[in-house]
């Protein structure tokens, strides 16, 4: 029986650990081949971002009580609104936190829109993780895979308040030689994840879609910057090795506009692969969306609603889950 005693010593204790025990699940409610897939937030502090706030404010709940609860969130960039000021990261910190309180592990990649400087102000342990200095790029390590978080973010620090920064995506000279080098030790599975899609980007003079193909490795490549959900394959026409293809997979918005929602996965490891054959193995990683909704611009009232918009949403809705390959 639970005492009266024991229940205040307990109370003591994990107010003496701090507000991250107070509030952490037991081990047992995590699933550590659960993830969740965030992007696109432009959860801002302007009265325009009022609705992606909502939006993040009910994706953070409903990850809350997932039954067993996501291991690790990882979110694909754009956390701020559209110039990466302190004031939107201000914003968006409090709702992950609850993920962090809780005893999620949360990941997050540097979008078009953010700005590494006021994100780092807010995310202290970002730049101290990093394995690449100067840059946000971390792997979160799972059994049968990894997923490698690049940061893909061209805009500098320094620019005005006001400069929205380049919007194609980029990998810094440090990040790619990283990248090439982490390739080629790597004996397990991994997934590529950035903010931009992997046509806009370059490895050491290659194109990232030509490393993606040819590199036994790589599962596939996950990103998010189009704000839809959209799955597709990246051929291997090179001749000299097998006729290969590769999963991609496009992320939707969590709240700003385009595919509205998240998305789930599962990692499924399934016998061990030898990445230096290129033989998958029976492991797979299932990502799930979950579509809220659908619009252009700015949500608007059912009466104005245009009916293509519930096509779109229900294409999405319909198109089923994208299965990567380990
Ligand atoms: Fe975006």
């Amino acid at each position: 029986m639970l005492t009266r005693r024991f229940f205040i010593g307990g109370m003591a204790a994990a107010l003496a650990a701090g507000p991250r025990k107070l509030f952490a699940k037991e081990e047992s409610e995590f699933d550590d081949n659960l993830l969740v897939f965030l992007s696109d937030v432009h959860a801002g502090a302007a009265k325009t971002c009022k609705c992606a706030r909502k939006k993040l404010k009910e994706a953070v709940a409903e990850i809350l009580k997932m039954r067993p609860l996501p291991r690790n969130v990882l979110v694909f960039g754009d956390v701020a609104h559209v110039c990466g000021l302190g004031v939107d990261y201000d914003a968006s910190r409090p709702h992950f936190k609850l993920l962090e309180d809780a005893g999620i592990t949360v990941t997050v990649g540097m979008g078009n829109h953010d700005r590494r400087s006021e994100f780092a102000v807010r995310w202290p342990d970002a730049p101290k993780k990093s394995l690449v200095p100067g840059r946000f790029v971390h792997l979160v390590e799972m059994s049968g895979v990894g997923f490698l978080m690049l940061d893909s973010l061209q805009g500098t620090d320094d620019r005005a308040q006001d400069d929205y920064g380049p919007v194609p995506g980029a990998l810094s000279d440090d990040q790619q030689t990283f990248l090439r080098d982490f390739l080629a030790k790597r004996t397990k599975p991994v997934i590529l994840c950035a903010h931009h899609a992997p046509g806009e980007m370059k490895v050491c003079g290659k194109p990232l879609s030509l490393v993606l193909v040819t590199t036994p490795c790589i599962a596939g490549y996950i990103h998010g910057h189009n704000h839809r959900w959209m799955r597709s394959w990246l051929r291997n026409k090179d001749q000299k090795t097998p006729e290969r293809a590769k999963r991609v997979l496009c992320l939707p918005s969590n709240g700003l506009w385009g595919d509205i929602g998240y998305a789930t996965c599962r990692v499924l490891p399934g016998g061990s692969r030898s990445c230096a054959t290129d033989n998958p193995s029976s492991g797979k990683v299932v990502v799930v969306p979950n579509l809220k909704d659908f619009w252009l611009s700015r949500p608007v009232s059912t009466e104005r609603r245009p009916p293509e918009w519930d096509d779109i949403l229900a294409e999405g809705r319909a198109s089923g889950p994208c299965v990567f390959r380990l």
